[in-house]
C-alpha cells in the first residue's frame, strides 16, 4: 500500500450533494432478523424516492447474492460482510446519496468500524429495537424455528450475539405504533439535520 496515493479528483462528495440538492449520509439500520430493518428502509427510501431525493438501498439478503455470496455467518464472515458493505456505502456517499442499509450488523465493534469511515455527523445508525420474543413470532422466512431446533447455527439471538447500540442516533420498536408514522419520524430527523429540505 506504500506506493499507492489517494488521487484528489476535481468534482468532490460535495459538489455532487449540491447537484443533487441534499447532503450525502449513510442510514445503517441495525437489529435482529425480522426486526422490520428492511420494510422500515424500503419504506423510507421510497418516501425518499417518491420526494425526489438520490438514494441507495444496500440489504442483507441481496448483497448475499452478488459482493458476499463467499461468506456464512461466524462471526469474521459477518466482520467482513459488513466491513465491505462499509466500503461500498462509503463510496455511495460519496457519489453523493442518501445511502440506507439493513444489516444485522451484531457486534457494536463492527458498527463503530463502519462509522468510522465516515465524518461526524454522517453515519446515523437506526437501532431497530424490536424484542427478540416478536421477531420470534413473526418469523418471516422461518429461520427462528429451524435455528430452534438445530437446522440453522449461529442464528443471531439464538445461538450466535446480538448486541444493542448503547448510544444510536434513533430507535425504533416496529411492535409498537405504525410503519408510516415511523417513516415520517426519520424524513423529520433528515429534515432537522439538513440532510434534505
Ligand atoms: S450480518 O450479521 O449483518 O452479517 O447479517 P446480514 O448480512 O444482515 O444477513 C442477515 C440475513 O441472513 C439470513 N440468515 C441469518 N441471519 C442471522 N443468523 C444466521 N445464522 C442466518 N442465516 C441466514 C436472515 O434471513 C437475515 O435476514 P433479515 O432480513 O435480517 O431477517
Amino acid at each position: 500500500m506504500t506506493d499507492i496515493v489517494w488521487h484528489q479528483h476535481e468534482i468532490d462528495q460535495a459538489a455532487r450533494g449540491r447537484q443533487k440538492n441534499q447532503n450525502p449520509v449513510l442510514l445503517w439500520f441495525t437489529g435482529l432478523s425480522g426486526s422490520g430493518k428492511s420494510t422500515l428502509a424500503g419504506a423510507l427510501e421510497h418516501a425518499l424516492f417518491e420526494a425526489g431525493f438520490h438514494t441507495y438501498l444496500l440489504d442483507g439478503d441481496n448483497v448475499r447474492h452478488g459482493l458476499c455470496k463467499d461468506l456464512g455467518f461466524s462471526l469474521e464472515d459477518r466482520d467482513e460482510n459488513l466491513r465491505r458493505v462499509g466500503e461500498v456505502a462509503k463510496l455511495m456517499v460519496d457519489a453523493g446519496l442518501v445511502v440506507l442499509s439493513a444489516f444485522i450488523s451484531p457486534t457494536r465493534a463492527e458498527r463503530e468500524r463502519v462509522r468510522r469511515l465516515f465524518p461526524e455527523g454522517q453515519f446515523i445508525e437506526v437501532f431497530v429495537s424490536t424484542p427478540l420474543s416478536v421477531c420470534e413470532s413473526r418469523d418471516p422466512k422461518g429461520l427462528y424455528a429451524k435455528a430452534r431446533n438445530g437446522e440453522i447455527a449461529n442464528f443471531t439471538g439464538i445461538s450466535s450475539p446480538y448486541e444493542a447500540p448503547e448510544a444510536a442516533e434513533l430507535t425504533i420498536d416496529t411492535s409498537k405504533g405504525e410503519l408510516a408514522t415511523q417513516v415520517q419520524a426519520l424524513v423529520d430527523y433528515l429534515t432537522a439535520i439538513q440532510v434534505i429540505d
